[in-house]
């Protein structure tokens, strides 16, 4: 199958650091399509070329977030839901320009986390909906179903957090097979749900905890970090700018 991975991304001082970290893996993968979506009302020059060189197969779009749904500057993040536009985006390209001739795992790959390219193997293995661990999430080591190893049935979770959503693991740890996607039309995250509930939002219109395919070993290997990239601290560049300097003109960071 093609892995179709969905990546939200915004415009930040480190985007660029994060997209090359996670080109450089993905171009390790075989038959890998990049589903790259923008939260901005245009593409960005910078993703447009970064992309353009990446060597990578990809599809560029853009869709902004409401403004009522954007985060403000000071608010925590777990405020508003993040990515829920642009991965609704990418799922509506996936049903106007795939179809059922077409073999694929979609795979939600948020721009900060770390993923080994051992991932990508059990991705490819999804033949409905597939779960695998996620490590240093929901403030554990590791996040995980508990599967059977023999058959691959979750029989569990051991999330710690919330461990009342309908399926408590990140948006890093599950895959969902191209044809459900097309099966379940109408299948889409949402904003007005509780904080920490899009995965089981997703989810809970395409499947069930019994359908669920545990992947990585019987849910025992741990091939992706919910990694999150500190903001850098750029005061200096900030005082350079009040003197209308900077110390990257015309170079792109
Ligand atoms: C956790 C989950 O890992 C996310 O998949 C989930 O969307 C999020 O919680 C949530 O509940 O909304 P977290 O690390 O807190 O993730 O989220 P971010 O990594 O900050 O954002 C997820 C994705 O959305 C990233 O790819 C990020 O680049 C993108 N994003 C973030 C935007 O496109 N626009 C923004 O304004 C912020
Ligand atoms: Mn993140």
């Amino acid at each position: 199958p093609v892995i179709y991975a969905i990546t939200p991304t915004f415009t930040r001082p480190v985007q660029k650091a994060e997209l090359t970290r996670l080109s450089q893996t993905f171009l390790l993968v075989p038959n890998f399509h990049w589903i790259v979506v923008e939260d901005s009302p245009k593409k960005t020059p910078l993703v447009t070329n970064f992309l353009a060189q990446s060597g990578l197969r990809y599809t560029h779009i853009n869709a902004p977030t409401p403004s009522n749904y954007k985060l403000g500057k000071h608010d925590p993040n777990w405020k508003k839901p993040r990515g829920v536009e642009q991965r609704n985006a990418a799922l509506r390209w996936i049903r106007s320009n795939l179809n059922e001739s077409n073999n694929g795992v979609i795979f939600f790959a948020d721009d900060d986390n770390t993923y080994s390219r051992h991932l990508f193997k059990e991705v490819a293995k999804v033949k409905r909906v597939g779960v695998w661990p996620v490590g240093l999430v929901g403030g554990l080591m590791v996040e995980r179903p508990i599967c059977d190893k023999a058959t691959g049935k979750v029989t569990g979770f051991n999330a710690v957090w919330k461990p009342d959503r309908p399926f408590p693991i990140d948006m890093a740890g599950f895959g969902i097979n191209l044809q459900v996607i097309l099966e379940k039309k109408t299948a889409l995250f949402a904003y007005d749900i509780q904080s920490g509930f899009q995965e089981s939002e997703i989810l809970k219109q395409v499947t069930t905890r019994d359908e669920l395919e545990g992947l990585a070993d019987g849910c025992t290997k741990v091939y992706v970090w919910h990694t999150r990239t500190q903001a850098p601290v750029l005061n200096t560049e900030t005082i350079l700018n009040k003197k209308g300097k900077s110390s990257n003109d015309g170079i792109e960071v």
